[in-house]
C-alpha cells in the first residue's frame, strides 16, 4: 500500500510544495496552491508495482522508415479544422483545446465528431459536463441529430476506457472537457492538478494503445480554482486554442505545439445560429464595414501561416488629461507599440508624451507578426495628424530600432492578396521582386512614412502636425 502524505500543489501550473505558500514560487499565482492527499505522482496502482524489466526494446530509426512514411490522418472534411491539425487527426495522438468556457468548443467538436460519423467512422462524444439530452439537444440546433456518434456522459476514465475498448476501436474520442474527468488511481478531488493529469495520462495511454485520436477539452479560467490544463501541455501532441472576442462573432483555431504539423496556420469560423460556419476567405470578412475615409486606420497586409490575412488596424491618438498618458492595446503586443512609439517620436519627429494612444486590431484577431509594425505606425500618425490614409492602400514592414524599414518574409502573396480585394497600391519594405521580377520601389525608413501622411495632412485644411 502506497504511503499517504500531504502534498500541496499549484492548481494553475501543477508546482508542487511540501507545505502550504500564499503565492506559487513557480508561476507567480496567489491563492493557487491547494493541499491534495495522495501522491503527488498518479503512479500509484498496478503500473507503480510491476517489477521493473531490465531492457526496453530498441527499434532502429532506419529499418522503420517505409512502415510510417506518413502519419495515418483522419481528415474530417472541415477544411478550416484540418488545415490546423495539419491535414486530419494522426491516428493515436492526443489534442488538447484549450478556450475559454462559452467560445464555441463544444459545438466544433460535435460538428466533426458529427462529420466523421457520417462518413462510417466510429466516434465517441463523452461529456462529462452535460447530459446526454444537453449533447443531442446541441445536436439538434445543429441539424446533426441523426448523425451516428457514441454518446456519453461519464466522468471516470476507468469506466470511458473500458467502454471505448469494447468493439472494434473508435477513430475520434472527445472528452469534454478533462477537467471533469477522475481516475481511480489517485485519491485526489476531481479538478485538482492531481486529477487531471492522471486522468490524462490513462487517456493518453488509450490513444497510443489502441489507434485513437483523443481530444481533450480544456477550460482556461483566470482564477486559480479549477485546475488549469496547462499541465498536460506536455504531455500531449497537439495543444490548439480556439479564441474569440464575445462580442465578435469570429472564432480563431490556433495550433500552439504541433508533434505532426504546422504551428503557424490558423482556422478562421464564424458563429452562426447553426454553429460554426468555415470562412474559406477571411480578409473579406475582417475588412467587412471597413471606416475608409476616417483617420487613424490602415490595412495591414498580413500571414497567417501560408495564408494571407488583411485586417484593418485601428489607432486613436488624442491629447491626455491625466498626468500619465494612457496606452491600450488590444490584438497586438503592448511592447511592439511601444517600441513603434519610440522610434516614431525619435525618427520621425512625432511628439506623443502628451496623448493617450488606442490601438485595435479589427474584428478580434491577435496579430503576433512584426510586420505588422509598419501598418501600426501609419495609423498612429494618420489618427495624429487626423489625415486620412488612402483607402485603396496596404501596409507591411517591420520597423527596426534605426527607424529603418526591414524587409519581411512573403511580400509576393501579401500584394497578391491585396491586389485580389481591391487595393491598387502598397506602402512597404523595398521589395526585391521574387523570382527575377523587376524590383518594386519601397519605404526605407519611419521618416518616409512620417513625410508621405504629412503631405496628406497638408494638403489638408486640419493640418495638425508637421513631420520633421
Ligand atoms: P459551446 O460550444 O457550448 O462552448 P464551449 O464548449 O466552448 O463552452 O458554445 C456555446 C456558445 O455558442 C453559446 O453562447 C451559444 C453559441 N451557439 C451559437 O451561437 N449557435 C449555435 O448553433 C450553438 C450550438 C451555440
Ligand atoms: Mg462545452
Amino acid at each position: 500500500m502506497a504511503k499517504h502524505h500531504q502534498t500541496f500543489i499549484c492548481q494553475s501550473c501543477g508546482a508542487v510544495y511540501n507545505r502550504w505558500k500564499g503565492k506559487c514560487e513557480a508561476c507567480g499565482g496567489w491563492n493557487t496552491v491547494v493541499e491534495e492527499t495522495g501522491a503527488a505522482h498518479p503512479m500509484v496502482g498496478p503500473a507503480a508495482t510491476r517489477p521493473s524489466r531490465a531492457k526496453g526494446r530498441v527499434f532502429k530509426l532506419e529499418g522503420l522508415a517505409g512502415a510510417t512514411s506518413e502519419a495515418p490522418r483522419t481528415p474530417t472534411g472541415i477544411a478550416e479544422l484540418d488545415r490546423v491539425t495539419g491535414g486530419g487527426f494522426v491516428r493515436g495522438s492526443v489534442i488538447l483545446i484549450g478556450g475559454d468556457p462559452g467560445i464555441g468548443k463544444s459545438t466544433l467538436l460535435m460538428q466533426a465528431s458529427a462529420a466523421l460519423a457520417a462518413a462510417g467512422q466510429r466516434v465517441a462524444y463523452i461529456s462529462g459536463e452535460e447530459a446526454i439530452a444537453q449533447v443531442r439537444l446541441r445536436a439538434e440546433r445543429l441539424g446533426l441529430g441523426h448523425a451516428p456518434v457514441e454518446l456519453a456522459a461519464e466522468t471516470n476514465v476507468e469506466d470511458i476506457v473500458a467502454t471505448l475498448s469494447q468493439g472494434r476501436p473508435p477513430v475520434l474520442a472527445i472528452i469534454d472537457s478533462i477537467q471533469t474527468m477522475w481516475t481511480e488511481t489517485v485519491e485526489s478531488a476531481p479538478g485538482t492538478v492531481t486529477q487531471v493529469r492522471g486522468s490524462a495520462q490513462a487517456l493518453i495511454r488509450f490513444a497510443k494503445t489502441q489507434g485513437t485520436s483523443v481530444i481533450l477539452v480544456g477550460h482556461v479560467t483566470k482564477d486559480g480554482q479549477i485546475a488549469g490544463p496547462r499541465v498536460v501541455e506536455h504531455m500531449v501532441d497537439a495543444v490548439v486554442s480556439f479564441e474569440g472576442d464575445p462580442g465578435h462573432h469570429f472564432r480563431i483555431l490556433r495550433a500552439m505545439k504541433n508533434r505532426f504539423g504546422p504551428t503557424d496556420e490558423i482556422g478562421v469560423f464564424e458563429m452562426t445560429d447553426r454553429g460554426l460556419a468555415e470562412v474559406p476567405n477571411p480578409s473579406e470578412l475582417f475588412l467587412a464595414g471597413r471606416d475608409q475615409g476616417t483617420a487613424g486606420t490602415a490595412v495591414f497586409a498580413g500571414m497567417e501561416g501560408t495564408r494571407p490575412l488583411l485586417v484593418e488596424i485601428q489607432a486613436l491618438v488624442a491629447p491626455t488629461s491625466l498626468g500619465t498618458p494612457r496606452r491600450a492595446v488590444v490584438g497586438w503586443d503592448p511592447n511592439r507599440l511601444s517600441m513603434v512609439l519610440a522610434v516614431l517620436e525619435a525618427h520621425g519627429g512625432l511628439k506623443l508624451g502628451m496623448h493617450d494612444i488606442y490601438l485595435n486590431v479589427a474584428g478580434g484577431l491577435r496579430i503576433t507578426e512584426p510586420a505588422a509594425d509598419l501598418a501600426a505606425a501609419a495609423a498612429l500618425v494618420s489618427s495624429l495628424t487626423g489625415a486620412p490614409l488612402p483607402p485603396d492602400t496596404v501596409y507591411f514592414g517591420e520597423v527596426g530600432l534605426s527607424g529603418a524599414i526591414r524587409p519581411v518574409a512573403h511580400a509576393q502573396a501579401r500584394l497578391k492578396e491585396a491586389a485580389k480585394l481591391g487595393f491598387s497600391s502598397a506602402v512597404a519594405p523595398n521589395l526585391r521582386g521574387e523570382k527575377g521580377e523587376r524590383p518594386l520601389p519601397g519605404a526605407s525608413s519611419i521618416g518616409h512614412i512620417t513625410d508621405l501622411i504629412a503631405g496628406i495632412a497638408t494638403s489638408r485644411p486640419r493640418a495638425a502636425m508637421r513631420a520633421r
